[in-house]
């Protein structure tokens, strides 16, 4: 693999001379997340992220650049990398470059590019590593276990990195505490839900612009993401079909008015499939064999295992990009499937991933843990630890005061009923 790295510079983006339209976009999330802004004054004053260098692997979205700017801010210094090879918006990179950010990222890497930049990211030996599916931390225990030693702590931001790193942790093989910022009711409850379900169903229109009223929407996974998609693609009209694993979750989408079948069912009346399970090979090639002419496949999960492309490929006599993040596949009978972002999560790739205003409340969470783990991470039980129920709340409640809605408060008298055990009927 060759890079012409840009020798002598901290950076490595796709075009710096796009950093004035970056720009104009980061001022645009900027508008519409007034939590993180919020936290950027207070914590600019406090300097609470001072001495701290701090590597990221997260999406290089205008959102995420209002997040390493409100780390700069407060006195943390960065070094960035994507976490996925299509979804770095190259104007934000080159925006974040521009102000002195080190950043490697840059829309279309390869594999191989994706993990030279991280690499370029750890070279000035964190302090804290920030994550998005765990790549980072991942590179740290197995290539570079020798910074190991002085990461005060690391923070992940998805469901599937959370579930490794608690993996990691029972096997004893973790060497530094993580924060799990997926788990919380803010990311489960909003970002999961109604950030993926958006952005999700605006990267399947982006890509197509076909009609979804009328359609049978075949959702992979009846989780917080798969759920926010069937959501959305109900409210425009289509016909929702979910597929699961756990009767729990399949038991949620029946009685939300959807319809519940096994893969190899609805892969014979599915008109649009989207997977948002986490797992690999949800749909293989036993699925495409039945698969209308004209269906279109896309995914949403981390990463791109979801669909199995190889089955794929091997019935194709043709393949055309006939749009943008769409490949037509014709296959040897001549059917055609429409394969969006190349299996890769089409909401960020096709789209702009989640909106700003669900990335606030998230990022307001990365952000304040990073602040705990300067502070304290060198106490803390190398292990995955939860966000404080306290800290989720208090974002939440500063969202709420910034969209100009006031709560309730309990009266002393009712928190003493809360807690009376010599009340009965
Ligand atoms: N994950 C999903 N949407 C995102 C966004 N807009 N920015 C960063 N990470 C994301």
């Amino acid at each position: 693999m060759e890079i012409m790295e840009n020798k002598g510079s901290n950076y490595q983006v796709a075009d710096i001379s796009l950093a004035s339209k970056g720009r104009m976009k980061i001022d645009w999330a900027e508008s519409r997340m007034p939590v993180m802004m919020s936290l950027r004054e207070e914590h600019s004053k406090l300097q609470s992220l001072n001495g701290m260098r701090i590597a990221g692997c997260l999406h290089v979205t205008k959102e995420t650049a209002v997040l390493v700017e409100t780390i700069r801010a407060a006195g943390g210094d960065v070094s960035w990398s994507g976490c996925n090879p299509l979804s770095t918006q190259d104007d934000v990179a080159a925006a974040l470059a521009a102000k002195g950010a080190s950043i490697y990222a840059w829309h279309g890497m390869s594999v191989e590019e994706f993990y030279w930049a991280i690499d370029k990211t750890l070279e000035f030996k964190p302090t804290l590593t920030l994550d998005d599916s765990a790549d980072l931390i991942f590179s740290v225990h197995n290539r570079h276990p020798e910074l190991a030693a002085t990461i005060i702590g690391g923070t992940e931001e998805t469901t599937t990195g959370v579930h490794r790193l608690r993996a990691m942790a029972r096997d004893g093989a973790l060497k530094y505490p993580v924060i799990a910022v997926n788990d919380t009711e803010t990311k489960w409850d909003f970002d999961n839900v109604f950030g993926t379900g958006q952005s999700s169903i605006d990267g399947i229109l982006r890509a197509t612009s076909v009609l979804m009223a009328g359609k049978n929407f075949v959702v992979a996974g009846y989780g917080h993401c798969g759920s926010g998609c069937a959501l959305r693609a109900s409210g425009l009209g289509a016909h929702v079909i979910a597929t699961e694993v756990k009767p729990t979750a399949a038991l949620k989408a029946v009685l939300n008015g959807y319809q519940i079948m096994k893969m190899d069912d609805a892969a014979a009346i599915g008109d649009i499939f989207i997977t948002a399970t986490g797992m690999k090979d949800v749909i293989v090639g036993r699925h495409f064999d039945v698969m209308r002419d004209g269906a279109i496949v896309c995914n949403t999960g981390h990463y791109d295992c979801e669909i199995n492309l190889a089955d794929l490929q091997q019935r194709t006599e043709s393949v055309r990009e006939i749009r943008s993040n769409c490949e037509e596949y014709t296959l040897k009978d001549g059917r055609r499937i429409y394969v969006l972002a190349k299996g890769r999560l089409v909401n960020l790739a096709a789209a702009e991933g989640h909106p700003s205003e669900v990335m606030d409340m998230s990022f307001a969470n990365q952000f304040l843990s990073l602040v705990r783990l300067a502070r304290e991470g060198k106490d803390l039980e190398v292990t995955v630890h939860d966000i404080p129920e306290d800290q989720d709340q208090i974002i939440a409640g500063i969202k709420l005061g910034t969209m100009g809605m006031a709560l309730d408060e309990l009266t002393a008298e009712q928190i003493a009923y809360q807690d009376d055990y010599s009340a009965g009927t």
